[in-house]
């Protein structure tokens, strides 16, 4: 056989090695970044059960005095994200975010209106139309010792649930 023509084979055969080298590195490296992709996803799942936990204080607002609400009419606590409704029998706290993407809800003619993609919502907070996959959540309201009104969002009620002022 011809010397340059074996030279020539194992210069192929060398860098097919060295092909197969290169895969076999960058497959050990593919699994690795795979293995570690998944369990960071495993701690943010994880953290996520934990977070709401350890923030459930801030969940419970004190909004001011029943007079502090103007009669019959939802009036925005911004701070709870929720609409106060005062009536000649008592108050009620609805959600003030949209059910599709968390948008501050505007007051409409008959309910809530989203700025954002138009949902809308009837008065008791039922979604009528738009992108919004949920009706609007209802929460507990409370009397504080201090005889402030308490807004407590971990705990949901029905739209027809009026605390009752005395
Ligand atoms: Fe309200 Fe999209 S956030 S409709």
């Amino acid at each position: 056989m011809n010397r340059n023509y074996l030279n020539v084979r194992f210069k192929a055969k060398t860098t097919l090695q060295a092909g197969h080298m290169e895969r076999r590195t960058f497959i050990k490296k593919l699994a690795l970044g795979s293995a570690l992709l998944a369990g960071i996803l495993s701690l943010l799942g994880i953290l996520r059960a934990i977070v709401p936990k350890l923030t459930r204080d801030k969940m419970t607002y004190k909004l001011g005095h029943a007079a502090d609400f103007p009669m019959n009419t939802f009036t925005l606590a911004e701070k709870a994200s929720v609409f106060i409704y005062r009536d000649h029998v008592g108050l009620r706290a609805v959600s003030a975010l949209c059910t599709h993407l968390g948008c501050t809800l505007e007051q409409s003619d008959d309910g809530f209106l989203c700025p954002c993609h138009g949902s809308s919502f009837d008065g008791d907070g039922r979604a009528q139309s738009g992108p919004a996959p949920q009706s609007l959540a209802w929460f507990q309201v409370s009397l504080a010792p201090d005889g402030q009104l308490v807004v407590d969002k971990t705990k949901r009620v029905s739209s027809a649930d009026i605390f009752r002022i005395t």
